[in-house]
């Protein structure tokens, strides 16, 4: 009798091919109202020397049945997973996440080779300045009220965060001899509040050209060539008083307007030009704060933001946008 429920459910569970059958087929043999019950039920009528060996014997299968089911479940459990240390040589790799340049550095890197392209060295310097560069030897004297305009972040009374590129016209002209002509682009801080157009930390790019016979012609021509050059279109430039103490005379390059060509939009409100930069003939004072002479020497200097210019080409509307390294933003450069 044993031995016949024995061979069935061996037959039972060779066609067992998923958990679900094998649970199926556990409540068929073990399960309260299932094969073994059935027969310890009826060994329990029995009596004598017969229902011990066969109660024996019941209790022997239960435990084979039971032993087996646990080995079964692992088997078709670790068939059900992939194996681990199976590779499959064929199979396409993972790409692995690949970043690209800042926008702000590909026009950085554009700025820099136009520049190159017209004889000017890019030239790198220190973000911590001295009152004495950053201020005296630009000719704002310490109780200047155009230091108002670049409300600053000191460090001591000396040490301050540069306000401004332009400190490194009398720090290479000391160190250089003319002629010359660099671009010197990097961070400058100010303590602006933070919005659409103002950060606290932003970009400038200097440069200043200087040789004999230097005039306002250079200079337009040499403007007019970068932004040219760097918006792939004729821009015209137009040249209005302005007041810097480092420049005399000073005034602010306008570049016509890149999205209408001058006719006039939205974006230039109307007037056709859109204003881009500082710029200047180099101040006797200046020349004299690096020991050349102005009588010999003359020179343009320009500083223009360069996140305005990125904001221009992208058309992005906020500058803080260029900050907050959020890569939906920045995947669409
Ligand atoms: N440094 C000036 C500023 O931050 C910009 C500037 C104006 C730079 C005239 C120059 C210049 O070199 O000639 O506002």
């Amino acid at each position: 009798m044993i031995d016949e429920i024995r061979k069935k459910f061996q037959r039972e569970l060779a066609d067992v091919r998923d958990l679900k059958s094998l649970e199926d087929l556990r409540v068929r043999y073990l399960g309260r109202k299932g094969e073994l019950a059935r027969i310890f039920g009826e060994i329990k009528k029995l009596a004598g020397e017969e229902k011990i060996s066969l109660g024996r014997q019941a209790n022997e299968l239960k435990k084979e049945i039971g032993n087996i089911f646990i080995g079964k479940n692992q088997e078709l459990k670790s068939a059900a997973r992939p194996q681990k240390d199976w590779l499959d040589i064929t199979a396409p790799g993972i790409k692995p996440p690949r970043g690209h340049l800042h926008p702000r550095t590909q026009v950085m890197r554009q700025v820099e080779e136009i520049f190159m392209s017209l004889g000017f060295s890019v030239v790198d310097s220190r973000e911590m300045e001295t009152d004495y560069y950053n201020f005296q030897a630009l000719n704002f004297p310490k109780d200047h009220p155009a230091r108002d305009m670049q409300d600053t972040f000191y460090i001591t009374d000396e040490l301050l965060m540069r306000t401004q590129t332009s400190p490194n016209q009398v720090r290479y002209m000391e160190k250089h001899n003319p002629p010359l002509r660099i671009i010197v682009p990097g961070k400058v801080y100010r303590r602006d509040a933070s919005d659409a157009t103002h950060e606290s930390q932003f970009y400038q790019v200097e440069g200043l050209m200087v040789d004999k016979h230097i005039s306002i012609g250079h200079f337009k021509a040499v403007i007019g060539e970068f932004f040219s050059q760097l918006y792939g279109q004729k821009i015209k430039i137009r040249l209005r008083p302005s007041y810097f103490p480092f420049t005399e005379p000073s005034f602010e390059p306008d570049i016509s307007c890149t999205f209408c060509d001058g006719k006039g939009c939205r974006i230039c409100k109307n007037t056709g030009w859109l204003e881009m930069a500082g710029a200047g003939m180099v101040h006797p004072f200046v020349f004299k704060s690096a020991g050349y002479s102005p009588y010999e020497w003359q020179g343009f200097a320009f500083g223009f933001g360069l996140d305005r210019l990125v904001m221009m080409k992208y058309k992005i509307n906020d500058m803080r946008l260029l900050n907050f390294g959020d890569l939906r933003f920045l995947k669409q450069f």
